[in-house]
């Protein structure tokens, strides 16, 4: 791959981040007109509807920072776009292509603790309000702890066991406003328009039933990222927002069993999941953070808030996807 150029709605930005990287800064009509077979985008979730259906209609594919889009309606449209034209969208994350990710899905595969029947995925800390230097954007439709960070462990948790077929949540925005206690925007006050406390119960088609938390109101936790209950074991995955990390299993009263070494990518390799699209392209084959399986996580993810605010309603996902082959080596 060669890297064409780098565009932002700021020009200084564009030109900034070139500089630094030693890349040709573009302004965005300059990119999409530009021999760019591919578009990597890297903007706020409120925005990556109209990124995306720009790059699609300039007929480029298109790989999407988390989540797809803003509304599940957003995607199925971005979705529906390109396969009428005949082009591809791949979407982050791609953490579940990391060595623990892919060490986890091996052991479940194998059926190391027997079948699965229950689980637990815990993400929960106190939001983006002291580290990032534009938080307003996390706590508006298309942010919140689900969509910016449980979206991981619902990505990570269908590459395990394929689709939703059924769910319901509780949730809370636990304060209206949040102001921001200390960091660049220190004293900055934002307005909170998505739940920011989400518990959802999710029905695998596959069987396992597992409660996923993702919230900004907690500080700090002493949960495992996500533990799977089998009939003869437990399993321990690591945090699905990482790539590398501890993974391991009991079997019945027996002592834990590290995963055992050896897998590539366990420190961050954020990107990979935009090479495996452009080797599938060129190979033919279907890419590993396919447009299916980021639709419909963001169907669960709309969902489980529309099952929040109707007091915990079941409900039941439209979309299905495949789970992406395993990845057992480097990508070249
Ligand atoms: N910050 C993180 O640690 C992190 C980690 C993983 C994923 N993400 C995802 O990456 C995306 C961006 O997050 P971020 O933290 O980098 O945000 P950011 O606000 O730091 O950067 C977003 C950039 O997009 C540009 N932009 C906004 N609207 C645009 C438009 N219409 N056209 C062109 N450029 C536009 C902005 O000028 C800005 O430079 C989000 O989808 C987020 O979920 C962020």
């Amino acid at each position: 791959m060669r890297i064409v150029g780098i565009a932002d709605a700021s020009a200084d930005l564009a030109r900034q981040r070139a500089e630094a990287a030693g890349l040709t800064a573009m302004g965005l009509d300059e990119l999409l007109a530009s021999e760019a077979q591919l578009i990597l985008n890297l903007t706020p979730p409120q925005v990556h509807h109209e990124i995306g259906l720009k790059v699609l209609h300039a007929g480029k594919h298109f790989f999407t920072e988390k989540p797809l889009a803003a509304t599940f309606a957003q995607g199925q449209e971005l979705v529906a776009l390109a396969r009428e034209k005949g082009l591809r969208v791949g979407c982050a994350p791609d953490t579940f292509l990391g060595a623990a990710g892919q060490a986890l899905r091996a052991l479940i595969d194998a059926g190391t603790v027997g079948e699965v029947r229950h689980g637990t995925a815990q993400f929960m800390n106190h939001g983006p309000d002291h580290w990032h230097p534009n938080p307003a954007f996390f706590y508006q439709p298309g942010g919140g702890p689900l969509h910016d960070v449980g979206v991981y462990y619902l990505t990570h948790l269908v590459n395990h066991f394929g689709p939703v077929v059924r769910l319901r949540s509780t949730s809370h925005i636990t304060h209206a406003r949040r102001r921001v206690p200390f960091g660049p925007c220190e004293g900055q006050v934002l307005p909170v328009a998505v739940p920011t406390h989400v518990v959802t119960q999710l029905e695998f088609a596959s069987g396992p039933q597992i409660v996923l938390t993702s919230s900004f109101d907690v500080w700090t936790h002493g949960h495992a990222p996500m533990e799977l209950y089998g009939d003869d074991g437990t399993l321990q995955g690591a945090d699905p927002n990482q790539f590398g990390g501890t993974v391991r299993h009991n079997r019945q009263t027996g002592d834990w069993v590290r995963a055992p070494g050896g897998r590539p990518y366990t420190t961050n390799s954020r990107g990979i999941g935009l090479i495996d699209m452009a080797r599938a392209l060129q190979e033919g084959r279907p890419h590993r953070c396919s447009a299916e399986m980021a639709l419909h996580v963001l169907e669960v993810m709309d969902l489980a808030l529309a099952s929040g605010r109707d007091d915990g309603r079941p409900v039941t996902p439209s979309t299905t996807c495949e789970r992406p082959a395993p990845l057992e080596g480097r990508l070249s």
